[in-house]
């Protein structure tokens, strides 16, 4: 009866306790040990309302407590919850009446506990066991009715009904079983009698409540002797004490002291340890004369927080009486704090936001009470922060942005301290990187870059390099350059140069020509291979310079038909009177286009003098009648390049104040003794061009005639052609150099309808007519007008 009351009592209590932790969103199965691997205890998909795809998505997982060993796993297709390995109740919680494990059901992003709690059943797996298969007693025939002999129970590893219940002795002439407050004794129901029975054999079976039932059996054998005597008594029936954990070997435990009122080897007393697990009794020893317990083991309360050890105490004639001690392991501060890593994501991109959940962390501490109590923190210089969660959980959080560039991988140290007396800490090494983002642009190491460069270069020249650096990792930091498209001259620039896209070495597509262009300017763009990949880009000016690759170009005297250009000097000219002009020009600048004028031969070499840089040519002195009335000069004008380069032009000068002498110009470039043959030449060309232009006055007279349109004969002015002008003319200056801009300028802006003009027109055209003009003063008037216009 009162079994059954107390079996419902706690029926309501389980009712009560389960609702209330469904009430807490907590769980709690309860389930039969010795399931085999693999059986389904419950549904936490259903029991949490999840869906099924969340268990595996958020990584649910049971995380026992103190990180045991994980008896239960999740299958993440049903839902189920599964035993994974068999559940011994017995090795889990020995003789506690409720075997209770705890874990926590944990899911990520975000965290989620929830507490689970499996009540482990006991199943009717253990016989109960007598420590000895036979015992041997010695009673004395003078024993009186009623008296009492105590048996050692039996052991049975399971508890509640399943443990003992009820011992059965076999039917005998003399003994009965008495059952008192759990202790076992023979009482003696008829006296014994030795003369009749020497000795008495018994079967004691000892039966548990479990269904089936299971039960274990001891043979008793009583001996009767002559005489009677009294068991040992022990001084208390249970000996309590409590013994600090980690006490060291041979400390004295507690001192079991029984008493026998006989003497002699009735009164020899000795002790042994009656039941106890294997694991107590290596713990523990007892002084079998003295009944002193000491310690032989290691004794860790978060093993086993308790023991209770059966004592027994045996006389000489083998009478025993027994006692409990109970000893109680208190907590020592023995644990220092356990750091697990649940989750981590590595490597985390440089670009997460201050903030971001990169790990979770358990903190655990096997002591109790305050030694349980953790603090944790990272102590570095590192942009990372614990933020405390559920329960002993921490994240671990960014605190500022990160930057691969600066630094690339983070060892954080987590440290953890308990709240014992003296606390213990400890410390883990949580390793982190982080991931590149492409977050850098090329940076050209130049803000802008000059190549210099001589004209005339080969195609395919090295003109200059550029280098863009990215701190990027890999292909975000790898730097490719093109050209960005552009102009120059109209031409698109990848037709005047190109670039290495791996080296940023710029080459000359072509040959320049100072001449047609002196400078230009391109951009290179630096790109790396990120994606999207990130660009900058630089100009590049390249300057051409200049090289001697002109000859000077002498406009005056022309080179054709020089025989006929000549020149009138009066016969009364003073020394240093302006006879001509040299015109040269150089296409090249600076240096290389200064021009200087030499005379290099003459008739007569003291009579005339060029000037070195106006090729003005003046009479050295006064002419006199002496003087050859042809004089011939041949004039050199020269650059002043490296190496410098010249041409040569012939002057031809005659020494008259009169027209009529003209027709014999044509003798003045004509040496003296081979004037015969020449002077047949010239016949002939007289003839032919008399005859021609006698030819060619009759056509048109006559067309004059016909149509009596007056028209001027050779009126048409011819400019000078292009050719003469090289193609620099608006870069005008006044560096004393002549040059063919300078003539130029002069001849556009004499504006004025002067008869200068017209003849300046005419003097540098190719008429006929116009090389027998006589034109001194002229020529004069014009070249010491030429002036400076800039
Ligand atoms: C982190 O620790 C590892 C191993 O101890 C070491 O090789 C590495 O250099 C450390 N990194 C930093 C940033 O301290
Ligand atoms: C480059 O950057 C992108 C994002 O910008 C990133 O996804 C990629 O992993 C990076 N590559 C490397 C090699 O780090
Ligand atoms: C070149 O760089 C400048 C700034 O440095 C930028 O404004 C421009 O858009 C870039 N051009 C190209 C074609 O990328």
């Amino acid at each position: 009866m009162e079994y059954k009351g107390f079996f419902v009592l706690r029926l309501i209590l389980c009712f009560v306790f389960s609702i209330l932790h469904l009430v807490h969103g907590d769980l709690s199965y309860s389930f039969p040990e010795e399931l085999n691997r693999g059986a389904v205890i419950g549904n936490v998909a259903k029991d949490l309302g999840l869906e099924l795809g969340i268990l595996s998505s958020r990584k649910a997982r049971v995380d026992f407590e103190r990180n045991r060993k994980s008896y239960c796993e999740i299958n993440f297709n049903t839902g189920d919850l599964m035993t994974s390995e068999r559940i011994d109740r017995e090795i889990l919680c020995a003789k506690r009446p409720s075997c209770v494990l705890k874990a926590d059901l944990v899911l990520e992003n975000p965290l989620e506990l929830h507490r689970v709690t499996f009540h482990v059943q006991d199943v009717n797996d253990n016989s109960p066991k007598f420590r000895e298969n036979f015992i041997k007693m010695e009673i004395r025939e003078s024993a009186e009715k009623g008296a009492r002999f105590s048996i050692e129970v039996a052991n049975d590893a399971d508890i509640g009904q399943n443990a003992v219940q009820q011992y059965v002795i076999q039917k005998n002439d003399n003994f009965i079983l008495s059952l008192d407050n759990k202790k076992v004794e023979l009482v003696l129901e008829n006296k014994l009698d030795r003369e009749k029975q020497k000795e008495v054999n018994l079967l004691l079976s000892a039966i548990d409540g479990g269904s089936p039932q299971r039960s274990g059996t001891v043979a008793i054998h009583v001996s009767v002797l002559d005489a009677n005597d009294n068991a040992p008594l022990f001084s208390q029936p249970v000996y309590k004490t409590s013994l600090p954990e980690n006490s060291p070997l041979d400390t004295v435990v507690v001192t079991v002291i029984a008493t026998d009122a006989d003497e002699g080897v009735n009164g020899d007393v000795t002790y042994q340890f009656g039941h106890a697990s294997e694991d107590d009794a290596n713990l523990f020893s007892i002084n079998s004369k003295t009944g002193q317990i000491k310690v032989t083991g290691v004794i860790d309360f978060e093993e086993i927080s308790s023991f209770e050890i059966n004592v027994q105490a045996k006389d000489g004639l083998g009478l025993t009486s027994y006692a409990n001690v109970l000893i109680d392991v208190t907590d020592v501060n023995d644990n220092a704090p356990a750091i697990y890593l649940k989750s981590l994501s590595n490597p985390i991109p440089e670009n997460v936001p201050p903030g971001t959940e990169v790990g979770i962390i358990n903190v655990q501490d096997r002591d109790s009470e305050k030694s349980q109590q953790v603090r944790c923190s990272i102590q570095q210089n590192v942009p990372f922060k614990l933020v405390p969660s559920i329960k002993n959980y921490y994240s671990v959080v960014t605190t500022g942005k990160l930057d691969r560039e600066i630094v690339s991988d983070y060892n954080i140290t987590i440290s953890a301290t308990d709240e014992g007396s003296p606390p213990l800490s400890s410390s883990k090494t949580v390793h982190l990187s982080v991931a590149d983002i492409n977050d850098n642009p090329p940076v050209f190491e130049e803000q802008s870059y000059s190549a210099y460069v001589s004209e005339n270069n080969k195609a395919g020249s090295t003109l200059c390099s550029v280098t863009a650096q990215d701190p990027d990792w890999r292909q975000n930091g790898t730097v490719i350059y093109s050209l960005l498209p552009g102009e120059v001259n109209g031409a698109p620039v990848s037709s005047y140069v190109s670039v290495n896209g791996d080296t940023g070495v710029i080459h000359a597509v072509r040959s320049f020509d100072y001449e047609q262009f002196r400078s230009f300017k391109v951009h290179v763009m630096a790109r790396d291979n990120g994606s999207p990949p990130l660009s900058s880009n630089v100009s590049v000016s390249v300057l051409i310079s200049d090289v001697n690759d002109n000859y000077p170009q002498i406009l005056y005297p022309t080179s054709e038909g020089s025989s006929f250009m000549t020149e009138l000097v009066p016969k009364a000219a003073h020394g240093g009177s302006l006879v001509s002009k040299v015109i040269a020009v150089d296409a090249d600048s600076g240096q290389n286009a200064w021009l200087s004028y030499h005379i290099v031969k003459s008739t007569d070499p003291g009579l005339f003098t060029i000037g070195l840089h106006s090729g003005e040519i003046r009479t050295q002195r006064d002419i006199s009648e002496s003087d050859s009335m042809k004089q011939n000069l041949i004039v050199a004008v020269k650059d002043n390049g490296q190496p410098p380069l010249s041409a040569t032009c012939a002057m031809y000068l005659l020494i008259s104040d009169n027209l009529a002498e003209v027709p014999e110009l044509k003798d003045i470039s004509y040496e003296e003794n081979n004037s015969k043959l020449t002077s047949y030449l010239i016949i002939a060309l007289v003839c032919v061009s008399t005859f021609f232009l006698t030819f060619i006055i009759i056509i048109l007279g006559v067309r004059f005639c016909r149509r009596r349109k007056p028209r001027l004969l050779f009126d048409g002015t011819v400019a000078i052609p292009g050719a003469y002008l090289p193609p620099n003319y608006a870069d005008v200056d006044c560096t004393g150099t002549l040059r063919s801009s300078y003539n130029y300028d002069a001849y556009l802006t004499t504006g004025s309808r002067t008869s200068d003009f017209k003849f300046i027109n005419s003097f540098y055209s190719f008429k006929p007519s116009f090389l027998f003009f006589p034109c001194q003063e002229h020529c004069q008037y014009i070249f010491l007008n030429l002036k400076c216009l800039r």
